[in-house]
């Protein structure tokens, strides 16, 4: 509806050339084709292929004006003014020639005729610029999505003489999960969710956001993680759970309860190996939210000189695909506070005017173990909602650790010493207890004998742990994050 405002609009002001950015030219035509309607224009369509029609009139195209060269010949040579929708024109926008013959024509005195170029990308050279105006169609709201989820449900269920199954949560969920695209790439992924066994369920939310995020990934500074860990997966770290718990229901509702700040993000610090990167992927399964994850070193290496707007690019794809987790893996590695004002200072720049203006749920989760070159600003209160520490497991956590490892490689954990276990790993990171029970099952494998504790208390006795190692580093860890950070168990 406020498209065709739009423009209306922008034909009122006359500005000879409109460009238009989209990839739905069906749509963009059907506007114009309305907007001419009412204002009694003639109405024009060309492409290279096609030539030129004449849209109101339903004329056949005249061929011979397929050549852009022509059809600029043939538009300055024309008297009146009308509206012509060149589609596709982009690719000649480099010619010098037909840069001054627009030019010519946008320049006419009235009645100039006006000149929309659609495609998914127009970029006007300098010369056009002050003579044009951009349009950008609107991408359908929520309640725009909700009604072709139910358009489809319903055509589903005509065709099957059956209804559709579908919870209203679930199309809620399904709506918030589309918003971003275009109408046509809802209709489309809506369907194929639909089609594959007419039912619209939870199954579907995942490979739906994986569909979306392919039809929205710029670059690869962004990856899409299938393998969210559930909480159930992650031992100890009691208060970073209740944290999160508390927070879930805010987070995924379409508008925050009054009074109440939507949830921003966490920066989880500490020990190697202690759970931190688990932890993050596992805020994805417990929000019920797609996880995407942003690579600094993709980003510096990959496009080099260009890091600030690829940033900005994936950040907004973030926000597209909001409701989600948005993880940075060891932050401070991207962030190292350079002092000569290199890439790393600007791209802090943008990190953090983002995280103060975003407006979508996006939930930010860094990571970090080395707070020395943290940048401070990246510290300062408001930027996180929370910093946790998470500091190696204390003993009831290791039997946990042990049992969830156990469990998962098919050792049900009710047959081992979890206690004797738990004694015997003081000062190991969930890591390393995760390596020992990996590493005594070889040994038992190798031995042809069913794994006991004897193996696991084996394994744990010839392993130096890192925090022997590396007793002083995290001594100063925990005393730099007392002051500075909740505990995240
Ligand atoms: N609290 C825990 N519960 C269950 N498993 C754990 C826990 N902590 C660590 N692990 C196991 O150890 C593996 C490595 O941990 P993870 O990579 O999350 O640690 P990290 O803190 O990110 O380490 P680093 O600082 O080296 O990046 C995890 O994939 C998991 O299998
Ligand atoms: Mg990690």
């Amino acid at each position: 509806m406020t498209d065709l405002k739009d423009v209306e609009l922008i034909l009122r002001t006359r500005t000879p050339l409109i460009a238009v950015e989209t990839r739905e030219e069906h749509r963009a035509i059907d506007l114009f084709r309305r907007a001419a309607l009412g204002g009694g224009q003639p109405l024009y369509r060309w492409s290279a292929v096609d030539g030129l029609a004449r849209l109101d009139l339903e004329q056949a195209p005249q061929r011979s004006l397929a050549e852009p060269d022509r059809l600029l010949a043939h538009i300055r040579a024309s008297q009146g003014g009308g509206i012509y929708l060149l589609l596709d024109f982009h690719p000649y926008l480099d010619d010098p020639l037909t840069i001054r013959h627009l030019r010519e024509i946008a320049q006419r005195d009235a009645p100039a005729p006006t000149l929309a170029l659609i495609g998914p990308r127009v970029p006007l050279p300098d010369e056009l610029r002050n003579l044009s105006a951009r349009l950008e169609l609107r991408l359908p709201d929520l309640a725009a999505v909700r009604t072709i989820i139910e358009e489809e449900a319903a055509a589903w269920g005509q065709r099957h003489r059956r209804r559709l199954q579908a919870r209203g949560a679930v199309v809620d969920a399904l709506a918030r999960n589309l918003l971003g695209l275009t109408a046509a790439d809802v209709r489309r992924l809506t369907r194929n969710a639909i089609h594959d066994d007419g039912a619209l369920t939870e199954a579907d939310l995942p490979a739906l956001a994986q569909a979306k995020y392919r039809l929205l990934d710029s670059g690869s500074v962004l990856s899409f993680e299938l393998e969210t860990a559930g909480m159930a997966d992650v031992a100890g770290l009691a208060r970073l759970k209740a944290w999160l718990e508390m927070r879930r229901a805010v987070f995924v509702a379409d508008s925050p309860p009054p009074g109440l700040d939507a949830p921003k993000g966490v920066l989880l610090l500490g020990v190697q190996g202690a759970g931190k990167s688990l932890a993050a992927k596992a805020c994805a399964g417990a929000f019920g939210v797609p996880l995407l994850r942003l690579d600094f070193a993709t980003l510096y290496n990959k496009y080099y000189g260009e890091t600030e707007r690829n940033l900005r690019e994936a950040l907004a794809t973030a926000g597209q695909m909001a409701p989600c987790v948005l993880w940075i893996d060891e932050i401070e590695k991207g962030l190292a506070d350079d002092r000569d004002g290199g890439p790393s200072r600007r791209v802090l720049g943008t990190l953090l005017t983002w995280m103060a203006e975003r407006v979508e749920p996006v939930f930010l989760v860094a990571t970090a173990n080395d707070v020395e070159s943290l940048p401070p600003e990246l510290l300062r209160k408001g930027r996180f909602d929370e910093i946790f520490f998470v500091d190696l497991p204390a003993r009831d956590v290791r039997a946990e650790i042990f049992a969830i490892h156990l469990d998962k490689r098919g050792q049900p954990r009710g047959g081992f010493a979890l206690d004797a276990l738990a004694d015997a790993s003081q000062g190991f990171s969930g890591a390393e207890i995760e390596q020992a029970v990996v590493a005594s099952l070889y040994a038992a494998h190798a031995r042809g004998t069913a794994l006991a504790d004897a193996d696991l208390l084996a394994e744990l006795a010839g392993t130096r742990p890192l925090s022997v190692l590396m007793a002083e580093k995290i001594a100063r860890l925990r005393a730099w994050a007392a002051a500075r950070t909740v505990p995240a168990d």
